[in-house]
């Protein structure tokens, strides 16, 4: 590739993925779990705007362009053929209210615009240069809002020490040689995993590095390079990227998924008195990574952030509304926490999902009912905590505006149903309940499509996925041939129909 990269991986792009983090009640609820004031606009699910710097695919932001017509969305990413699919998608969706800009860090600070409410830095900060963090940051200070919310993610330390050598190994065995960088990719992995397997000298010495080299086997060539390819490659103490942001006026507020925010989901009790001593909450946070080892934050900053008083953030929490994912049936009996598997006791979920079944619930709504009364306060507000941030639940938009949102999702859903025609990406369906992304598999959207074009579901799956060349599987054995395809599949939407449908019918996704 050309000399536009900046020392960044050139010549493939990146995967293509939705991110729940930064949507507007996701924000909201992580905020007021914190003890700050969610911006007005934000609170309102309206009249927001939000800018996602280097947004690859920009699949986050079409589609919450989708789900929030009243807002405005700038997303920017300089590889060109990354902007081009998200705006053939933008198109396809009729979105009038986001921008898809080609253009580097440094054009796009020259740039005026409006003011910003919420700026996303997903998969950002530690893959750039010093010197992009600094253009970023003097955008920060020019644009984001009094009040508003950056969320930044980065790799952090000290857990990402042990993947440094293991990031050198696979650029200089793909520096060797030639060949498709896929290709070359491909060879790094199994080099690394040949040097892991005789043991010895750092793989000895170093916990979970020959799972990671499994791990990697399976992930896609464009998720190995940029992950670990670019020229830049810094991790980050927790601390250190906060005195740089404090630098343009952002202060901490808290890790942005609401179970991270829980020391006791997070660190054994010996580690919560040790946070405790700490009274710094920058530096109780990295003490925080020390102790249990943290390889990936996610965090939220604010602009002149309100703290709430006490009642104020209760009577905030209480008016958050709340939505189930998943069938009841579908929900785990243990949850996989930091601090190990925690069960959900069936006498607070089993009431709790009955009252989310009927359809989104306010915290207040869910403690009016005995049998979570019963349970008290702490317990169901830890249970939605734990909920959301499994994407077993999300937190729900207001319901003002609902129509011109359902109207602009299913014109997002539409497109996006279509692509699924011909592959599983993005993979996600605007919600105008959410105001945020649903997962759905490629069967499923295939079962939707064909609801929606009136076709019989199973043979209109069956003739896209046998045009790629896929064959289902049905408990460890290949359907062959036709038929067997298709009964599997007939299959399969039955129990779609009776599970998954009523789920998504809830989130005014079909
Ligand atoms: C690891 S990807 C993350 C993409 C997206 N935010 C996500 O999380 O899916 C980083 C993105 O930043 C873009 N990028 C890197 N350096 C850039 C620069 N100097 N100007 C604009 N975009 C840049 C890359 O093209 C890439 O799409």
């Amino acid at each position: 590739m050309g000399g536009w990269t900046e020392g960044y991986v050139g010549g493939i792009d990146y995967i293509r993925a939705v991110y729940r983090d930064w949507s507007p009640a996701m924000l909201c609820f992580a905020l007021t779990l914190r003890g700050w004031r969610p911006p007005e606009a934000l609170r309102r699910g309206g009249g927001f705007t939000l800018a996602e710097p280097g947004c690859g695919h920009g699949l986050t932001s079409a589609l919450l362009a989708g789900a929030h017509p009243a807002a405005r969305f700038e997303a920017m990413d300089f590889n060109p053929s990354h902007i081009a699919g998200v705006r053939r998608l933008a198109a396809e969706a009729g979105l009038a209210n986001a921008e898809f800009l080609e253009e580097s860090f440094a054009e796009y600070a020259r740039r005026d615009g409006p003011m910003l409410d919420v700026v996303a830095l997903h998969g950002v900060w530690s893959w750039v240069s010093a010197e992009n963090r600094a253009i970023l940051l003097d955008t920060l200070r020019r644009r984001l809002m009094p009040g508003g919310v950056v969320f930044v993610s980065y790799n952090a330390l000290p857990g990402t020490l042990s993947h440094m050598p293991l990031r050198r190994l696979l650029v200089e065995r793909c520096a060797e040689g030639d060949g498709p960088l896929p290709d070359r990719i491909a060879r790094a992995v199994e080099f690394a995993a040949r040097i892991a397997a005789q043991g010895g000298g750092w793989f000895a010495n170093t916990e979970g590095v020959v799972e990671r080299i499994e791990q990697l086997r399976h992930k896609s060539p464009n998720y190995i390079a940029h992950e670990y390819l670019n020229g830049d490659w810094t991790a980050f103490y927790h601390a250190d990227v906060a005195r740089e942001l404090a630098a343009v006026k952002l202060e901490f507020a808290g890790a942005a998924v609401p179970m991270e925010q829980l020391d006791d989901l997070t660190l054994s009790s010996v580690q919560q008195t040790l946070a405790d001593e700490m009274r710094d909450p920058v530096r109780a946070e990295t003490l925080r990574d020390v102790m249990t080892n943290r390889s990936f934050r996610r965090d939220l900053f604010v602009k002149g952030g309100e703290r709430l008083g006490r009642s104020e953030r209760r009577a905030l929490l209480g008016e958050s509304r709340f939505a189930l994912l998943v069938a009841t049936d579908d929900l785990p009996e243990v949850a996989s926490t930091p601090v190990g598997r925690l069960p959900f006791p069936r006498a607070l979920y089993q009431p709790l999902a009955g009252a989310l079944t009927e359809g989104p619930q306010s915290l207040d709504a869910l403690l009016a009912r005995p049998a979570l009364a019963a349970q008290g306060e702490e317990a169901v507000l830890r249970a939605l905590v734990l909920l959301t941030s499994l994407s077993l639940a999300a937190p729900v938009t207001p319901a003002e505006g609902f129509a011109e949102r359902r109207a602009s999702s299913d014109r997002f859903n539409a497109a996006v149903l279509q692509r699924h025609r011909f592959g599983d990406a993005p993979g996600q369906l605007a919600s105008p309940v959410l105001g945020a992304g649903v997962p759905v598999s490629r069967i499923e959207a295939l079962f939707l499509l064909a609801g929606r074009l009136g076709e019989e579901p199973a043979a209109f799956a069956w003739r896209h996925l046998s045009a790629d060349g896929i064959v289902l599987g049905r408990d460890g054995e290949r359907c062959e041939g036709d038929d067997a395809n298709l009964v599997e599949l007939a299959r399969r939407h039955a129990a779609f129909v009776q599970r998954r449908l009523p789920v998504l019918e809830g989130l005014g996704v079909a």
